[in-house]
């Protein structure tokens, strides 16, 4: 590489967050919406969202050029491929996940102080605290686990399998998928009482949502397991520990181990690195994300996750690497010996 493209290509990297901060803006002002059908002028949807010109105009014409919508003398337009996925603000839409890394994007302005150690922000962990930014985080989880639900269950091994706890199941979707698949499962769905505020609005749209026993229990913090907990012949825990310390999860699968039937399984759905922690890249960079969103998160590799459940007394039985955010770690109670 000669001095030229690598100048380009650092600028081309450095430069990335305007692209992305052009459709977070339009998502954030709902704009899309307002470009259905006939379409709209920049000052219609600036005189109907409360803005200037000045900005929308620009903002629009920026969409064009990154091919997102389409401009049409003064008007501008939803592109037919995209529209399904801007418009409107349903729970699950995809729009929900936008406004997430929305949030994200404030995180991240701050992550030279956050690695530096010197950031105190209030709102780091307001997806798990804050009401409508909770509410906002789970309909985006809606609209990533809900695509890829009902392949990653055809993954796991549900035969024998009668009582299932996801663990920080958040919008249900995963269980969902497995009580469609085998319809006699007793399902359980753990989470903080908060989250499960908005887990239950989705489950009550689904006519399988009836059947999951929602429970509150703040695993991290609260030893107490819950009463209504029956014992688990298998544990699913999806995108969780990548937001706590290496620490939390080793003393949290030590109080899940109890909790599996002999021969039970705790499966660990998670984003996880290769052994020397710069690949897959979408997984450094998801890495980043913690950094700038949580205190003590990070991404770990599967023998890390591994090791928690092998220091609780059980046996790693397999790792799936399914994709670059999605990997498969199966750990197994032994049966009991004699
Ligand atoms: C990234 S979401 C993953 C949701 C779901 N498992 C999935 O994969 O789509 C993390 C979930 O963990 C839950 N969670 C975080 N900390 C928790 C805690 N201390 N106790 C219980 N649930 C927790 C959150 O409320 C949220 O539902």
């Amino acid at each position: 590489m000669d001095a030229t493209d690598a100048r380009d290509r650092l600028d081309t990297l450095a430069a990335g967050f305007m692209e992305a901060k052009v459709l977070l803006t339009g998502a954030e002002l709902h704009l899309f919406d307002h470009l259905t059908g006939a379409g709209a002028t920049a000052a219609g949807v600036a005189q109907t969202i409360g803005a200037t010109v000045r900005g929308v105009e620009i903002l629009l014409d920026a969409l064009v050029a990154l091919e997102v919508i389409d401009k049409l003398g003064d008007r501008y337009r939803n592109r037919p491929a995209y529209a399904p996925l801007l418009v409107g603000d349903g729970d699950g839409q995809f729009a929900a996940l936008l406004r997430h890394r929305a949030h994200c994007f404030r995180g991240w302005a701050h992550l030279e102080e956050k690695i530096r150690g010197e950031a105190d922000r209030d709102d780091d962990r307001s997806v798990i605290r804050d009401p409508a930014t909770n509410r906002s985080f789970i309909r985006a989880m809606a609209a990533v686990s809900g695509a890829h639900a009902a392949a990653l269950v055809d993954h796991l091994d549900l035969d024998g399998v009668h009582t299932v706890g996801d663990l920080g199941g958040g919008p249900g979707s995963y269980l969902l998928a497995m009580v469609a698949r085998q319809p006699e499962i007793e399902p359980y769905l753990i989470d903080l009482p908060l989250t499960l505020v908005t887990t239950r609005a989705l489950l009550a749209e689904a006519a399988a949502g009836q059947a999951i026993h929602t429970v509150a229990w703040d695993f991290y913090h609260d030893p107490e397991v819950p009463t209504a907990l029956p014992p688990f012949d298998l544990l699913f825990l999806s995108q969780v520990v990548h937001a706590e310390s290496s620490a939390r999860n080793a003393d949290l699968f030590a109080r899940l181990a109890p909790l599996l039937t002999p021969g039970g399984r705790l499966v660990v759905h998670e984003t996880t690195l290769e052994p020397d922690h710069t690949r897959p890249r979408e997984a450094t960079l998801f890495a980043v994300n913690m950094v700038a969103m949580t205190d003590s998160g990070r991404v770990y590799t599967a023998g890390e996750i591994a090791a928690w459940g092998e220091a609780a007394g059980l046996v790693c039985a397999r790792w799936d690497h399914l994709g670059p955010r999605s990997c498969l770690i199966t750990l197994r109670r032994p049966k009991a010996t004699r």
